[in-house]
C-alpha cells in the first residue's frame, strides 16, 4: 500500500471517529503498532483488528481454561487490545479483564477506549530499554527509566485469574525475563487456573521444516540461546529450543500440560500460527 493510501485510511478513521461512528474500543490505525500495513479499507482494518481474537483466541481460552462469562482473564502483553475487545463482548459484570503492556501509548489509549467498562483494567509496566525490541528498533536509547526487565504484578491480583494469556510476547523476550513473567503468572493464577502462552518452538520437526525452507520465516542466527532473524536486534523474533522451554517452565514453577504447534513450522492448532503452551502452576 502506498503512503498516500495509508494516510487516506488514517483520515477516514479520524473523520468517522469524530462523527461517533467508530466504536471507541477500536484503536486508530495510525497508533496501532500491530496493524497490517497492507490493509487500506476501514471496514477491513476494523475486522482485521478483532476477527481472530473474537473467533479464535477467546473461544480457545474458553475451551481450554473452562471459562465462563464471570471469569477473570489476564492478557499479558495485550498490545492494542484485540483480546480486550473480544472479552468485552463475552464477560459479565462479574468478570474481570486485565491487560498489561510495556507500551504506555497502547495502555493509555485502551484506558480511554474502555472507560465505560469498569471491570476492564489496564496496566503499563516499564522495562529497561535494552529489553524492549521496539525501543531498540527505534534507536531511542534513553526512552525507558526502568532499570530491570522484571515487573512485579500488584499484590491484589494474587490468586485472582482463571487464565493468563500471552500472544506473541515471549517471541520478543529473553529467557530470564520470560522465566520471571511465568513466576508472576503462577502467583496470580487461582487454583485450577491455566497459563496459556504462545511461543515459536524449535523442536526436531520445526528444524526439519526450516531445512526444507518451508517455515514462515528463516531463523539463521543463534544468539544468547535463541534462534532469531536479526543479529542487531534479536528480540525482534525469539524462537526457543524445546529443551530450553521445559527448563524455563520447571524453573518458574509450572507444569506443562500440553503443547499445540502452530502453522509457522507446518503444523496446525486452529488458533494461531505460533505454538501454544498450556501450563499449570505446581
Ligand atoms: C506482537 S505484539 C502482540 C500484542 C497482543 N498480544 C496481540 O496478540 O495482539 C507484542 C506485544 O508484547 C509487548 N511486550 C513486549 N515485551 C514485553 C514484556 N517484556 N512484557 C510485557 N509486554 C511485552 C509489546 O509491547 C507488544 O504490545
Amino acid at each position: 500500500m502506498t503512503i498516500d493510501a495509508r494516510t487516506k485510511l488514517y483520515q477516514e478513521f479520524q473523520q468517522a471517529f469524530n462523527l461517533g461512528k467508530i466504536d471507541p474500543r477500536i484503536p486508530s490505525p495510525e497508533n496501532n503498532g500491530n496493524y497490517d500495513k497492507s490493509i487500506s479499507s476501514l471496514s477491513e482494518y476494523i475486522r482485521g483488528h478483532v476477527e481472530s481474537a473474537c473467533l479464535k483466541e477467546l473461544p480457545y481460552l474458553i475451551e481450554k481454561a473452562n471459562l465462563t462469562p464471570d471469569a477473570s482473564i489476564l492478557d499479558y502483553g495485550c498490545g492494542w487490545g484485540r483480546l480486550a475487545y473480544a472479552s468485552s463482548n463475552y464477560l459479565s459484570s462479574k468478570g474481570l479483564y486485565l491487560g498489561l503492556d510495556i507500551s504506555k501509548f497502547a495502555i493509555d489509549s485502551l484506558k480511554a477506549g474502555y472507560s465505560s467498562f469498569p471491570n476492564f483494567e489496564f496496566i503499563f509496566q516499564d522495562i529497561s530499554t535494552d529489553e524492549n525490541y521496539i525501543y531498540i528498533q527505534e534507536g531511542k536509547s534513553s526512552k525507558s527509566q526502568a532499570k530491570s526487565s522484571e515487573p512485579v504484578l500488584p499484590i491484589e491480583y494474587e490468586g485472582k485469574f482463571d487464565v493468563v494469556f500471552s500472544h506473541s510476547v515471549f517471541t520478543h523476550m529473553w529467557r530470564e525475563g520470560i522465566q520471571h513473567v511465568l513466576k508472576e503468572q503462577a502467583k496470580v493464577l487461582g487454583s485450577g487456573g491455566y497459563g496459556i502462552n504462545t511461543w515459536l518452538i524449535v523442536d526436531e520437526y520445526a528444524k526439519y521444516v526450516m531445512k526444507c525452507g518451508l517455515t514462515d520465516r528463516a531463523l539463521p542466527f543463534f544468539v544468547n540461546g535463541v534462534f532469531t532473524y536479526s543479529q542487531e536486534n534479536p528480540l525482534l523474533c525469539t524462537a526457543y529450543p524445546i529443551s530450553t522451554i521445559y527448563e524455563i517452565y520447571a524453573a518458574a514453577g509450572h507444569q506443562i500440560i500440553d503443547i499445540e504447534f502452530g502453522s509457522w513450522a507446518g503444523r496446525e492448532n486452529g488458533v494461531t500460527y505460533q505454538d501454544v503452551v498450556i501450563s499449570k502452576p505446581f
